[in-house]
């Protein structure tokens, strides 16, 4: 059993994805954490981030992994623990430039794949219902709308002593949605078979209990 959940820039897949992981005993993958790894080595290597050959001769050899942690998952680059270097601006802000590169994603998507190879999983991201993972037996298409989405991302920030205005936040998650759903390689899409859900004015646990009810009726008795 597969569980695809796509959707643009902070719309809640990850939250939600962690929790129906956690109530079905699956696996959770954070795709958008392997292509912000992705982004942290190549600022680490001193390149230009559109340097695709030069990012492509040490990703292929570059460790990144996950670990269980009671707030959900740390990530691990060559052993290095970036999970909060990953969420910094510098690489929120240039994430989708390296997204859109073709060898990267042809990678990523190859070991997105051996570890849903592995076992029963939830996988988020953007192109997992189109691409990663097209037999999914459930395609999840989470939409919010940007000023909803920008308004959750403000509140988290403060949790964390982050100020950064609304106005601001809006603007970015626009403009990655936008790089994320134009690029030539696998944009961001619904696919054809996937639910869409609005969680504009939904609970979390409310779009949790929808997709555990469309998953209960595929799954074998
Ligand atoms: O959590 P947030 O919505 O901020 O983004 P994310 O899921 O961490 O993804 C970060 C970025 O990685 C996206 O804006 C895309 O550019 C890229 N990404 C992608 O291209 N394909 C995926 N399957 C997942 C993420
Ligand atoms: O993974 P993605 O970027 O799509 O979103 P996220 O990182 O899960 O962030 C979504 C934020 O909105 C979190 O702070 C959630 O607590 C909040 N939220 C949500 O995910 N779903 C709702 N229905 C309401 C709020």
């Amino acid at each position: 059993m597969q569980i695809a959940i796509d959707g643009p820039a902070s719309s809640g897949k990850s939250t939600v994805a962690k929790i129906v992981a956690t109530q079905l005993g699956f696996v959770y993958v954070d795709t958008g954490a392997m292509y912000r790894a992705t982004t942290v080595l190549a600022n680490r290597l001193g390149l230009d981030y559109g340097d695709e050959a030069g990012l492509m001769a040490k990703l292929v050899d570059a460790q990144i992994e996950f670990q269980p942690d009671q707030a959900g998952q740390k990530v691990f680059l060559n052993g290095e623990d970036v999970t909060l270097t990953i969420r910094t601006p510098e690489i929120t802000n240039n994430v989708s430039q390296v997204a859109a590169l073709a060898a990267v994603r042809t990678e990523m998507v190859k070991r997105q794949r051996q570890i849903a190879d592995q076992g029963q999983v939830v996988m988020d991201g953007r192109d997992i219902g189109t691409t990663v993972l097209p037999d999914a037996a459930v395609k999840i298409f989470m939409v919010a709308s940007a000023k909803e989405r920008a308004q959750r991302r403000y509140a988290e920030n403060i949790t964390k002593g982050i100020d950064t205005p609304l106005a601001t936040l809006q603007a970015e998650i626009e403009l990655r949605d936008q790089k994320d759903s134009t690029r030539a390689v696998s944009p961001l899409r619904k696919a054809a078979d996937a639910v869409e859900i609005d969680t504009t004015k939904l609970t979390i646990e409310q779009v949790v209990a929808e997709i555990l009810a469309i998953t209960k009726q595929k799954m074998p008795n």
